[in-house]
């Protein structure tokens, strides 16, 4: 099949996925001009920090399926888990707002005396919060699992989402993403050798990865991890995107899984000096604002790769997946 007969194809198979649309589509997607003529090379940013509903960021994408799913099964409580400050569980209690459904969000790392940043619209939200004292994700889902449990022996009909909603349901959505970044291409009047943005819980890059698989293109994809080990989450990635590419008739090749975990620092949400150095330049060049758990980061590895000269010559193509609220946490 032609790319554009594939394209088709795909968005009508996704277009049959249960849904429950959250997300302002297209994003935007320009070239950073000032940041491309200091750097010499083109810089281009595709803004999911504007997906628009609840503040945005890329997990709208993938609640918009997920959420989807739930009311098709009926249900009318969600849960999920993730860090205090996580961007996922803002978006999932806005998400469950608009859908009528109940949000009970276990939220780890111990309960914080000042609520800022995210936390603020969580409560805002009317979102349940229960805090685990624990910063291991096993530990967040096994407390899901436990609230589900009481839940469902309470007579509610409840929805589990896992960390960042990285399932092949919710990947689906950064399949959608790719495509409309395929779009983008050519309606700006370029190719881009590599897409680089940040990778927590995989399921944004196994998804454009899906996608690329799924389309024949040529380009590179590279997940700046924020968390885990390279080879970990290459592998969880892997096996991610071909549950994914699977369910819309595709597979995945191993070497299409590209995760650099040079940039992480001392650990998940600690922030690091060349990661507010990012921070300041996209601000400051750009006016474009950044965060420090995750696009600050990835912004982090974008510049260091053009530094280093490993990007040299190329078009790049920097996913903002979102996550401002951070900036006002503590
Ligand atoms: C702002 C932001 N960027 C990137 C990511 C990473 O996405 P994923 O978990 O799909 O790897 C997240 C996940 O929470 C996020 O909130």
């Amino acid at each position: 099949m032609l790319e554009k007969e594939k394209m088709e194809y795909l968005e009508d198979r996704i277009g049959t996925f249960p849904c429950f649309p959250l997300s302002l589509l297209p994003t935007p997607c320009h070239r950073l001009d000032r940041l491309s003529k200091t750097l010499g090379l083109g810089i281009y940013c595709k803004r999911d920090d504007l997906t628009g509903f609840g503040l945005g960021g890329n997990k709208t994408r993938k609640l918009e399926l997920l959420v989807g799913e739930a009311m098709e099964q009926g249900c009318d409580t969600l849960v999920t888990c993730g860090g205090v400050q996580s961007n996922f569980c803002r978006l999932t209690a806005a998400a469950g707002v608009a859908a009528g459904m109940q949000v009970h969000l276990i939220l780890g790392g111990g309960r914080p005396e000042r609520k800022t940043g995210n936390l603020i619209l969580d409560r805002l939200l009317g979102a349940d919060i229960h805090y685990v004292s624990s910063s291991r994700w096993d530990d967040w889902e096994a407390e899901s699992d436990a609230l589900v449990e009481d839940l469902t022996s309470k007579g509610r009909k409840v929805f589990k989402i896992p960390i960042g909603g990285s399932v092949p349901t919710g990947a689906t959505g950064y399949v959608s993403a790719f495509l409309e970044i395929l779009k983008d291409e050519e309606r700006l009047g370029v190719s881009f050798d590599h897409i680089i943005h940040a990778t927590g819980s995989g399921g944004t890059q196994a998804g454009l990865v899906a996608g690329k698989a799924l389309t024949g293109w040529q380009g590179m994809i590279s997940g700046i991890s924020v968390s885990a080990g390279k080879e970990e989450l290459e592998e969880l990635i892997y096996g991610l995107a071909s549950n994914t590419a699977a369910l819309l008739g595709g597979r995945v090749d191993r070497e299409s899984v590209l995760v650099d975990d040079r940039f992480i620092g001392p650990g998940y949400g600690v922030s690091t000096p060349e990661g507010e150095e990012a921070i300041r330049i996209f601000a400051r060049q750009e006016g474009v604002f950044l965060d420090r758990v995750y696009t600050g980061k990835a912004a982090s590895g974008l510049l260091a790769g053009i530094r280093s000269g490993e990007m040299t010559g190329k078009r790049v193509l920097f996913l903002h997946t979102g996550g401002q609220p951070e900036l006002f946490a503590e």
